[in-house]
């Protein structure tokens, strides 16, 4: 039985007082243990008071992005390195707004991915598809190639210290979600890619979905046999509705 994992992508909200805030209202929101595995990635500013706040909580912090390279003159980056000397433990990798907003091909969302692997992080390697590639039946095309990519560089017992999210790009932010159904059907895809590699791999790594996720839609999408928790972007910015999703992964 894999644990579930809810982790929250603040984007490019906050400040540090909303960082306090919502990390004590959600360690307030759990007094005797959290439902399931939680974690919170604000914008990197915010990741030392995120640590600070989280401490002696059950709630982890990770960043929305990373580096593929560990040092030198590369400006404006932050390395794996900083990341968890900072005390961040899962980075996100290949966000579909980094993919198509700052162009990162797979092959550099497959670097990222190691470079947080070669610095003790978790990835959280996002794949998806958008509308018309779901309306031209090329999800699994496009979800195999992105997978592939990171297989291919960082090879199967990779995956063995990663999470896998399963973003569809037309339900991030548009209050579309997928149906419970259509999640199912993307995560078993995944698993069964990883499972022609290794089935205890495939069986243990932890698939979120991303898209739209709410208090309200989160148990019936959980509920699937192959949904391991969720990313989630703007219903991660408010403590109750952040906390409510969190329970109906417990
Ligand atoms: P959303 O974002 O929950 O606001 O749709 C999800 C994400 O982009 O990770």
């Amino acid at each position: 039985m894999r644990q579930k994992l809810v982790a929250g992508n603040w984007k490019m909200h906050g400040s540090r007082t909303f960082t306090r805030s919502l990390l004590a209202e959600l360690a307030a929101a759990f007094p005797d243990g959290a439902p399931c595995d939680i974690a919170v990635c604000p914008p990197y500013p915010y990741l030392p008071e995120a640590v600070g706040c989280a401490a002696g909580s059950p709630i982890l912090v990770g960043a929305q992005d990373i580096s593929a390279e560990d040092e030198g003159a590369f400006t404006g980056e932050v390395s794996g390195g900083m990341l968890a000397d900072l005390g961040c433990r899962f980075a996100i990798v290949g966000h579909s707004e980094r993919r198509s907003l700052h162009g990162e091909s797979d092959e550099l969302v497959a670097r990222k991915f190691g470079a947080a692997q070669r610095h003790g992080l978790v990835p959280i390697l996002c794949v998806g598809e958008s509308l018309e590639e779901r309306e031209a039946e090329r999800t699994e095309a496009v979800v195999g190639r992105q997978l592939k990519a990171v297989l291919d560089s960082a090879g199967i017992e990779a995956f063995s210290h990663a999470v896998i999210a399963y973003e569809p790009i037309w339900a991030i932010g548009t209050g579309r979600t997928a149906s419970p159904e259509q999640a199912q059907a993307v995560h078993a895809f995944i698993r069964g890619l990883l499972r022609s590699e290794n089935a205890t791999i495939s069986d243990f790594v932890k698939v979120l979905y991303g898209g739209s996720v709410k208090a309200a839609n989160a148990a019936d999408i959980f509920a699937m046999p192959d949904v391991d928790g969720g990313l989630v972007g703007g219903a991660s910015l408010e403590s109750a509705g952040f906390a409510g999703i969190c329970r109906a992964a417990g």
